[in-house]
This record gives C-alpha cells, structure tokens and sequence, in this order.
C-alpha cells in the first residue's frame, strides 16, 4: 500500500477477528515507529503499555467499558503521558544536544547554541512543566500577560494547558502508531472510553502518569469489523483557504 492507501484502510474497528493472531514483534516494531512523531521540545513525555497476556486484556476491557472493539482484541496498547518525568527527559535531551551542536554546527556558534540548550531545558523547561495544584500555572500566566504587552509570547502556560501540551503530543505517537499498524495490514481503534482510575490501577501507574488513549489492535472481522462506511463532513466545510 502507498501512504495514500494505509490512510485508506484505517478504519477505527470494533470487532476483532479471534481466530487471527497478530504478531507481538511487528506491533512492538510499530510502537518504535510511533516514537518518531513530532512532540512538544522533544520531550518525549510518553510510555507506551503494551498488553498481551489474556488476563491483563481483560481487565483492560473491562476498564474501557468492555467496549467490543477491547473486548475482541488481541493486543491493546495503553499511550501514557508522563509530565511528572519532565527533569529526567530535559536532562536526556540535554545531553544528546550538546554532542548534537558539537557534531554538526559550526565551531563558532557552538558555545551559544549550547548555552541557549542549557537555559531551555535546565531552566525554562522546570518553569513550564512543574505543577503545584494551578498555583505555578497561575504564576506563569500572569508573567507571560505581563512580558505579552511589549512582545510576542506562548500565552498557553498554565497548568492545564501545559497538560494539553503532553497529551497532544501523545495523541500524535499513538496516530502514527495506528497509521505503522495500518500499513503492516493490522487493525486498531482508539478510545477514549475509559474508566481513568481502574485503567491505571490495572497498570499501576503513578500518580503523575495519565492514560491519554487505549488503542486496540488485532485484524477486522470481514465487514462486521467496522461500522459501515466512512463519514467525514464535506471538505469544504474545514477547509479554509487565507
Ligand atoms: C481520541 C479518540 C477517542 C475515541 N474513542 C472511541 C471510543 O471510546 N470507542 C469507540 O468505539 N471509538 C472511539 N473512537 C473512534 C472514533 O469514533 C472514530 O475514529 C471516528 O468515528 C472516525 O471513524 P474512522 O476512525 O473509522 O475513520 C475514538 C477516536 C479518537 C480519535
């Protein structure tokens, strides 16, 4: 399949053919894929759950609503998001910077493109990312309104909407996860039909992790495996042309 026609044949499907395995291995192989999508500073704030073991299975399905498209599946995996490793992530990216700039820039602009890496991610980055019940996310909105009068400036910094920030960033692995699958021939469905607290008790999770989507996996069964045909609102409609 071309790119073209992987986008084609994904289809959210919610029936699962039993009697058709998928291989652990490819799915793995598919979740590799998923960690070169775009992220938010190359932060990197996800981990991906892959469930196999037929007990654990059913225990997610059951947290998401035993739903037919979990109940039916094969393999499920849970994308996470982990704000709470912020300082850890930083600092890897960091590390892997400084070599970067030293390989591939030119020698005298390296000392300031390194000092501008170190100030981003040891200093700013435990600016935006640290949460303190709203208190710091208020703080920074303030800060940002008040350097926002004489210039341009991020303006979403609270803590809710540095939230956003890690969870669209997950949701962008996990769709490159599904588009990896597609184009292996497997099927998937994402959902966000879930009970939050049983899924990451089933998955002890720590506090600071939170469930971002559960995607199914495994191969349609014939035509009962998706809901009919595919809907989308006339292009026209979202495309806007400026
Ligand atoms: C974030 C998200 C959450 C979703 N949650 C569910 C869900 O809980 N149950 C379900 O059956 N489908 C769920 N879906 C699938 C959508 O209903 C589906 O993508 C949409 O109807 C378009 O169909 P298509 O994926 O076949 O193109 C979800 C999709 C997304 C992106």
């Amino acid at each position: 399949m071309n790119l073209e026609e992987v986008l084609r044949f994904r289809r959210s499907v919610r029936i699962y053919d039993k009697e058709k395995p998928i291989d652990t291995d490819k799915v793995k192989h598919c979740l590799e894929l998923a960690t070169l999508a775009p992220n938010s500073s190359n932060m990197q704030l996800w981990e991906f759950h892959h469930i196999t073991d037929p007990q654990l299975l059913s225990k997610i399905s059951k947290a998401c609503l035993d739903q037919t498209a979990t109940s039916t599946a094969s393999q499920i995996v849970v994308f996470v998001t982990r704000q709470d490793l912020y300082r850890k992530r930083a600092k890897s990216v960091l590390d892997f910077e400084r070599g970067n700039i030293r390989r591939n820039s030119p020698k005298e602009r390296q000392t300031k493109r390194i000092k501008d890496r170190e100030l981003y991610y040891g200093k700013i980055v435990s600016l935006l990312y640290a949460r303190f019940f709203g208190l710091l996310g208020m703080f920074r909105v303030l800060l940002t309104k008040g350097i926002g009068i004489f210039r341009t400036i991020t303006r979403e910094v609270s803590e809710n909407d540095i939230r956003v920030v890690v969870h669209k960033s997950c949701a962008l692995a996990a769709q490159t996860f599904m588009i990896a699958m597609a184009n292996e021939g497997y099927d998937t469905c994402p959902l966000e039909g879930f009970d939050s607290k049983v899924l990451k008790r089933v998955l002890k999770l720590p506090h600071g992790a939170e469930v971002n989507m559960v995607v199914s996996c495994g191969i349609r069964k014939g035509n009962d495996g998706i809901w009919g045909e595919r809907y989308r609102v006339p292009f026209e409609e979202v495309y806007v042309r400026v």
